[in-house]
């Protein structure tokens, strides 16, 4: 079961995210002692992350029961400027109190990319629980946060590399035609098991692809953000008016 909320603008849609991460970690550590997140790469998460970063929410958020990784990084050392470690870092993970030893970065840049891709496998299996219908028994996450690109890509999973990212590896290396490079990213049945995914999408240029997501179009299917439903969790579309402006509107 998916939920679409549109937000008058960048900033709503950012301060709505960050709101919706800090009660979904509030609520999840009532019950439970910590809390596992996986951050989006790209630009569009950043004002989220800030927002994340600045009271009053930075005081509320248990910073100490988080264990924080990442769906996806670049072929690149962390101080890159096309880091997302560096980008989560610089808006985010410097301006909290996290200890190192609960942010967990995707070591990319390594050359030997499948090893890095079961070191960080194998991180997920000791941080996380498997468990519920998760597919390929895939460890768990308790909140994912996705991007969307304007070809339909979430994480690092392009179109075309949906049948590599099926599992059963729970990360791996993704080569990205457009520019030549090469990704880590985590993989559909990592992505699909979350208790909870939140998709953020801000622009315009988003419009099309997030109406062929939601409208369920025929080419959805293909898409590979249209592929990530969780078996038993929840999934949030939070877009702001321009990327939603090709959906039908409620009667
Ligand atoms: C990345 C992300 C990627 C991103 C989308 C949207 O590493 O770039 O994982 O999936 O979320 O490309 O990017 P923007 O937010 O920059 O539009």
């Amino acid at each position: 079961m998916s939920r679409v909320e549109v937000l008058p603008s960048p900033a709503a849609l950012a301060a709505r995210a960050a709101e919706e991460i800090a009660r979904l970690v509030a609520a999840a550590l009532a019950e439970q002692e910590s809390f596992t997140l996986a951050l989006a790469g790209g630009s569009t998460p950043a004002a989220c992350y800030r927002q994340l970063a600045t009271r009053p929410l930075a005081e509320q958020i248990a910073w100490d029961r988080l264990h924080i990784f990442f769906g996806d990084e670049r072929a690149v050392p962390p101080e890159h400027p096309d880091s997302n470690f560096r980008m989560a870092t610089e808006t985010l993970l410097a301006h909290v109190p996290l200890s190192a030893d609960r942010v967990h970065r995707m070591e990319a840049e390594q050359a030997d990319r499948d090893r890095a891709a079961r070191e960080y496998e194998r991180l997920l299996r000791t941080h996380l629980v498997a468990g519920g219908k998760a597919p390929d028994d895939a460890p768990r996450f308790d909140l994912i946060l996705l991007g969307i690109g304007t070809d339909g890509h979430t994480a690092s999973i392009f179109p075309g590399t949906e049948q590599q990212a099926a599992g059963p590896e729970l990360v791996m290396p993704i080569f990205k035609e457009e520019d030549g490079s090469w990704r880590l990213t985590m993989t559909l049945p990592v992505l699909c098991a979350a208790r909870a995914v939140i998709f953020l999408a801000s622009g315009a240029g988003k419009s099309e692809v997030v109406r062929q997501i939601l409208a369920g179009s025929d080419a959805a299917p293909r898409l590979p953000a249209a592929r990530i439903r969780p078996v038993q969790g929840e999934l949030l579309f939070l877009l702001d008016q321009d990327a939603a402006a090709l959906l039908e509107q409620p009667r």
